[in-house]
């Protein structure tokens, strides 16, 4: 079931879950804005006109897009997918592949592009599997850092937003598979019994 909070464009269905709230913190501007900064940072780096950018499945996937839309037209894209959060707002600490790569990244420039970093597992665990692959360089893009959660350091190269411990929802980050296609994006409250 769900519940009209009444906020947003008129005409615009913007619903949440029973007892869910929502507090807007980056509206689809502020993102627009935030994706040029690091197209541009990562641009501003010499690498290869063939890099290869892997989204990070699903939570990547508007960050993503966005992104390829304003790095050079000769890049190319696969995609890998994880699990480690298994459907709440807190990381299990196991990271599943879920989706492999179909491309050899074997002496490839390769960008991996995330939706958040938190504790830092999933993307340790990814540039750990990906780097036995022997890339010729491998670097992160994510749409938002959480650094005061990080558990294991990973290097960062590209990052649009560093947050506090917020859960965040919304342009492609969920809860429970909910509120990905939000334009915005938004701290999520819980009921207190959840
Ligand atoms: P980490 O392994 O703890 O760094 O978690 C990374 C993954 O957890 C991200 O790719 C997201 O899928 C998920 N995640 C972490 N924080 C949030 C959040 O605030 N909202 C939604 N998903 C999150």
């Amino acid at each position: 079931m769900v519940v009209n909070q009444g906020i947003g464009d008129p005409g615009l269905c913007e619903c949440v879950l029973p007892g869910h709230q929502l507090k807007r913190l980056y509206e689809a501007e502020d993102i627009a804005a935030g994706v040029r900064r690091v197209a541009t940072a990562i641009a501003d780096q010499t690498m290869s006109a063939q890099l290869l950018c892997v989204p990070v499945l699903k939570g990547s996937l508007m960050f993503a897009a966005d992104l390829l839309r304003v790095l050079p037209p000769t890049v190319e894209v696969d995609f890998l997918g994880v699990s480690s959060y298994q459907g709440g707002a807190s990381s299990s600490g196991i990271v599943k592949l879920t989706r492999d790569i179909s491309t050899s990244i074997e002496d490839r420039d390769v960008l991996v592009i995330e939706d958040i970093v938190d504790t830092g597992l999933t993307i340790r665990y990814l540039l750990d599997t990906l780097a036995l692959r022997k890339p010729r360089s491998l670097r992160v893009a994510s749409l938002l850092d959480k650094p005061s959660r990080r558990v294991v350091e990973v290097p960062i190269d590209f990052c649009a937003f560093k947050i506090p411990d917020l859960f965040v929802v919304g342009y492609g980050l969920d809860y429970a598979e909910a509120y990905r296609g939000l334009p915005y994006l938004a701290e999520l409250t819980l009921p207190e019994h959840s």
